[in-house]
């Protein structure tokens, strides 16, 4: 009888583009100060992709580095699965198929997750599902977002949230529990969705004349719910699993605001030391916010195979998750 065959998170890649939008230069441009941004949110910088740099272009080169970090080839690649709000088009042809196409994968499962911020969770939930099935044996997974493209920068309470970039992993095979994906949990509340919304399509408002062309948000009462929603998910998760949060290595939560993480992290009795935090320098990247902050942990060589990651992330719809994970890459 052959041996079960768990899905593993086998590599991490990222890309941020090079423009840097600071504090500073918000500053110029709404009525805003450096110091309230910092002190609600932790933020002091974002990465701004060029008008001809789309999400697909943020993506490929995320995923060249996930790809070549497994030792793997394109061709070994058999299912495409990006998470995005930017997508290239809306919603057809999915940005999925527009990376694979420009990284040369041929023949292959490809399709877009709208999940908002947890959306990366959504798509290692759904890989690890089809690896698991035995069907597939190479799956990547793309968070990319130009988020840029749907802010309004004269809306001081929006623009200086978010930036752009992207995060891309391979999920491979293992039949070793202690490198394999542990769990997911993931979940979404529709009765929400106004809190957070972006452009509404001409399907679902035909006649308006008007419609809706940037990102809108009603931060405070999406903060209170997101701190809410993610202390409970990430207290099932280990509960769930018989963990204490002493033994997690690493904790990589959605990297939106900085207060929403420390009321997590102290919630678990998280040290600061095994949060891994990008969101200074990234802003919040929504569904590529996850893997570049945990691109960065790699880089840094904190995380070595076998250490137990726990992720989480909460986003529009509301939609939210969390992981655990023990990193199967080298
Ligand atoms: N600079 C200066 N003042 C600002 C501002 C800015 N960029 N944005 C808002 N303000 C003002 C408001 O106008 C308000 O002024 P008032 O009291 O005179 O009316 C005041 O600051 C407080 O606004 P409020 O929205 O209550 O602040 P907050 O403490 O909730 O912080 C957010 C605002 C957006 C930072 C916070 O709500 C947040 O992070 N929410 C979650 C957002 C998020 O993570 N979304 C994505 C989910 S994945």
């Amino acid at each position: 009888m052959s041996n079960k065959i768990f899905a593993s998170l086998k590599s991490i890649g990222a890309y941020a583009p090079k423009k840097i939008l600071s504090n500073k230069d918000l500053e110029k441009m709404v009525d805003t100060s450096d110091e309230w941004i910092v002190q609600r949110t932790g933020i002091k910088e974002r990465r701004i992709a060029l008008d001809d740099e789309l999400t697909s272009d943020l993506g490929v080169k995320a995923s060249k580095l996930a790809i070549k970090r497994a030792g793997l080839k394109t061709r070994d690649i058999d299912a495409v699965i990006c998470a995005t709000l930017t997508p290239d088009f809306l919603c057809m042809p999915a940005t999925a198929c527009i990376i694979a196409s420009k990284l040369g994968i041929k023949n292959v499962l490809a399709f877009d997750v709208s999940a908002a911020c947890s959306g990366f969770i959504y798509i290692l939930y759904l890989a690890k599902s089809l690896i698991e099935s035995g069907v597939h044996k190479n799956i990547l997974i793309v968070g990319a977002e130009k988020l840029s493209s749907v802010l309004d920068y004269t809306d001081r309470s929006t623009c200086i949230l978010f930036g752009d970039g992207a995060g891309a992993a391979i999920i491979g095979t293992t039949e070793n529990k202690k490198e394999a994906i542990l769990d997911i949990q993931i979940s979404a509340d529709g009765d929400y969705a106004h809190l957070l919304m972006t452009p509404r399509s001409r399907a679902t408002y035909p006649k308006d004349e008007k419609i809706l062309q940037y990102l809108q948000m009603a931060g405070n009462e999406v903060f209170k719910v997101a701190v809410k929603t993610l202390t409970n998910d990430v207290v099932e998760i280990l509960s769930k699993n018989n963990m204490r949060s002493s033994q997690i290595d690493h904790f990589i939560p959605h990297q939106a605001n900085l207060r929403i993480i420390s009321a997590v992290r102290e919630k678990l009795d998280f040290p600061i030391e095994k949060t891994v935090l990008t969101v200074h320098k990234y802003g919040n990247t929504s569904a590529a916010s996850i893997p570049m902050a945990m691109n960065e942990a790699y880089e840094d060589k904190k995380i070595k195979r076998g250490d137990l990651l726990l992720l989480d992330a909460f986003g529009g719809g509301f939609t939210w998750g969390s992981s655990l994970i023990y990193f199967g890459g080298e």
